[in-house]
């Protein structure tokens, strides 16, 4: 097993997130009712989100009642979820909030008390992708390890829900789409270079520029002056539907489910066993971010999968 580098560990990364990922509202209209729908059509009560970062998502996940454990490997993305907990500490609904330091890697260490514990176990905001192939015999030893550390911490019936950015579109086009449902219009740029050994994509490296005028349009961002700008990098593992659905196959062994959600919508040819998980198509009418385009372009292809995972009982 590897040591992960924090790639948030000088704090740039961090303090732009906040801005990256917006207000939340646009989590609240599409996301954040997609997961609250998605974890209430199960039952869950208790969730632990395993790459909390600042905190965004167990926030939005408290103030609609859930029970959350949060935990991160980033000192610094923990520090911002550590800080909103302190600060909305007299509000009942965070008396439920457990904030730990943990690595996907060592979790049956790092958090003792987690296995078969939770409804449900998150890794949401294109975060799996993060942990990098190896050199060596077996590249995705650690990430199939990660999976499995994930699924440990599910208790029978329960769910694993892991979500990765469009590799297929990326590594197609050689870019990355702004527009995401996760992040706000404060991305003013994302310049991706493509990482290949022995002919094969091993990582894809994003160089973001974040401004600092939330909610102002990317025009009136670009006007500002360069210090109103943040400008960071973080590296992904490029990983492919196809072959990701094969990873978590390896990693788990037998499920009593996988959907895949595209931009929140089930990907036909990509649900087994879940028929009757009562979800549904998620409620996006209004949705004004959805794919219109002729389909050549990497902002009209779906930004994100999300796969939902059951654990047999
Ligand atoms: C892209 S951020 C997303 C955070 C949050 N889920 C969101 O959507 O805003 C990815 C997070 O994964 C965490 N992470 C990456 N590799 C990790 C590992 N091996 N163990 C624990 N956390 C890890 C990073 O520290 C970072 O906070």
């Amino acid at each position: 097993m590897s040591k992960v580098k924090d790639q948030y560990a000088d704090g740039e990364a961090a303090r732009a997130w906040a801005r990256f990922i917006g207000d939340a509202s646009r989590r609240t209209r599409h996301y954040g009712a997609f997961l609250r729908r998605l974890l209430r059509a199960r039952g869950a009560e208790r969730v632990l989100d395993v790459a909390c970062g600042t905190g965004v998502d167990s926030v939005l996940l408290l103030e609609a009642g859930f029970d959350v454990t949060s935990c991160d490997a980033s000192d610094q993305m923990l520090k911002h979820a550590l800080r909103t907990r302190w600060a909305r500490r007299k509000e009942p609904a965070f008396d439920r909030w457990a904030i730990e330091e943990a690595n996907w890697l060592t979790l049956p260490e790092d958090l003792p008390d987690a296995r078969d514990r939770f409804d449900a176990v998150l890794c949401l905001g294109n975060s799996f992708a993060h942990l990098p192939a190896r050199p060596g015999p077996d590249p995705q030893a650690d990430q199939r390890r990660a999976i499995a550390n994930f699924w440990g911490c599910v208790r029978p019936g329960g769910a694993l829900i892991v979500d990765h950015r469009n590799y297929d579109a990326i590594l197609a086009t050689g870019a990355t789409p702004k527009s995401c449902f996760y992040y706000n219009n404060s991305v003013t740029d994302i310049r991706t270079s493509v990482v290949y050994v022995d002919g094969e994509a091993v990582e894809v490296a994003m160089d973001y520029e974040v401004g600092r005028g939330d909610g102002k349009s990317v025009e009136a961002v670009r006007e500002e002056s360069q210090k109103a700008k943040s400008c960071f990098r973080l590296t992904y593992y490029p990983h492919r539907l196809d072959d990701f659905c094969a990873l978590l196959r390896d990693a788990l062994g037998p499920v009593a489910g996988h959907t895949v959600y595209a931009d929140f919508r089930p990907t036909p040819g990509y649900t087994h066993g879940l028929e009757g998980d009562g979800l549904g198509l998620p409620d996006l009418e209004g949705d004004d971010d959805a794919q219109d385009g002729d389909g050549d372009s990497p902002d009209d292809q779906p930004a994100v999968y999300v796969h939902v995972l059951q654990k047999p009982l």
